[in-house]
C-alpha cells in the first residue's frame, strides 16, 4: 500500500513516468480527480513559499480536507517528540501530513507506521537530503520541454552540498540516463554525488547542455565564516549564469531554477524571464505535480506500488 512519498528515488521508472503523466493529465485538464473528503494536515517547521501553497492549492483542487498546523505554536515547541506530534495527529484523524523539516532523513523512522500509527507522509524537503515533490515537478517541466530523458546533459550548478534539490535530481536523472554533471565552489562539492555525475568547470560544454539547473546558495546552512567570505559580484561571476554564459547555450536549451531566486547572484535577473527560462512553468507545474502525489496516496491502484 502506497503510504509515504518522501524519496523520489524510492519509485521506480515506470512509476514515476507514470506519475509525470498524471501530472501533466492534471494540467491539461483531461483528467478529473475523485474528490474525497480526506483530511491533509501541513507541517512546515521550515520557512517555504511554492512548496506550501502549491500543496496547499493540489489540495483544494483535490477536493481534500486541509488543516494548517503553524509549528511555532505547535507542542514541538514543548519538547513533543516528532513522533508523538505525528501519533496525536493521526489519533484526531489526519489521514496524510506534509512535512518540511530542516532534520535530514526526518522520515526514516517512519516508514512502516505510516498510515497506521501515523499519518500517510509526505516529504516536502528535509535539510539537505530529500525534496521529492520538487524533483517530480523538474522531471515534468523537462518531459513538457524535451519528452524523453536518456541522452540529455544536465548541468546542476552552484551550492550542491547544502541543496536537496541537487541530491534528489541528480540521483533520478542519472537512473533515467541523463548525463549529469554538476558546477560550482570547490568547497560545496559533495563527493557522495560523484557516483551520479562528475564535477566539472562551469564553462566546460556549457554550449553542449540541453538543461541548466541552477541553484540558490543556502545562506540559511552556511557557517557564519562561509557567509561573512561571501561576495555577490564573485560568486556571480564565478558561478553564476551570466549574460556571456547565456549566449554561449544551445539554442533549445532551457534554464532551470526551484527558487527562490537571488537576482543578479546565481542569474542575471534579465534571464529569470528569458525565453529559455523555465523557472515560473516550474512553479505552475509544482501543482500539479503535487496533486499527482496526493492522488497516488489516496488512490494508489492509480499508480501501483508508488512509496513502501
Ligand atoms: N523550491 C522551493 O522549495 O521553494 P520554497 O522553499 O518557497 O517552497
Amino acid at each position: 500500500m502506497a503510504n509515504v512519498f518522501v524519496n523520489i528515488n524510492d519509485l521506480s521508472n515506470q512509476e514515476l513516468l507514470s506519475m509525470i503523466h498524471q501530472a501533466l493529465l492534471f494540467k491539461s485538464g483531461q483528467f478529473i480527480p475523485v474528490i474525497n473528503r480526506q483530511v491533509v494536515a501541513n507541517l512546515f517547521f521550515e520557512n517555504s513559499t511554492r512548496t506550501a501553497t502549491s500543496f496547499q492549492m493540489a489540495e483544494m483542487k483535490l477536493g481534500y480536507q486541509r488543516i494548517v498546523i503553524d509549528p511555532n505554536k505547535s507542542s514541538a515547541t514543548k519538547g513533543e517528540s516528532l513522533e508523538d506530534t505525528l501519533k496525536t495527529l493521526k489519533a484526531i484523524g489526519i489521514d496524510t501530513i506534509v512535512i518540511r523539516h530542516s532534520l535530514r532523513d526526518w522520515y526514516q523512522p517512519f516508514y512502516e507506521m505510516a498510515g497506521k500509527e501515523v499519518p500517510k507522509l509526505v516529504n516536502a524537503g528535509d535539510g539537505n537530503g530529500q525534496h521529492p515533490s520538487q524533483s517530480l515537478l523538474d522531471l515534468m517541466t523537462i518531459v513538457e520541454h524535451f519528452e524523453n530523458f536518456v541522452g540529455l546533459r544536465v548541468r546542476i550548478i552552484g551550492d550542491i552540498y547544502h541543496s536537496r534539490v541537487a541530491r534528489s535530481n541528480a540521483e533520478i536523472l542519472n537512473r533515467l540516463g541523463v548525463e549529469v554533471t554538476f558546477s560550482g565552489p570547490k568547497e560545496w562539492q559533495d563527493q557522495s554525488l560523484e557516483q551520479f555525475g562528475s564535477f566539472v568547470d562551469i564553462d566546460k560544454d556549457l554550449g553542449k547542455q540541453d538543461v541548466i539547473m541552477l541553484l540558490r546558495v543556502q545562506h540559511e546552512r552556511l557557517t557564519d565564516e562561509e557567509n561573512q567570505d561571501f561576495t555577490i559580484d564573485k560568486y556571480h561571476e564565478d558561478y553564476g549564469l551570466t549574460q556571456d554564459r547565456y549566449r554561449k547555450l544551445k539554442s533549445n536549451a532551457i534554464i532551470m531554477h526551484p527558487a527562490p531566486v537571488n537576482r543578479d547572484v546565481e542569474i542575471d535577473s534579465d534571464l529569470v524571464e528569458s525565453d529559455k527560462s523555465r523557472i515560473f512553468q516550474q512553479m505552475k507545474n509544482g501543482v500539479y505535480a503535487r496533486m499527482a502525489i496526493l492522488n497516488s496516496l489516496t488512490i494508489p491502484s492509480l499508480i501501483s506500488g508508488v512509496g513502501k
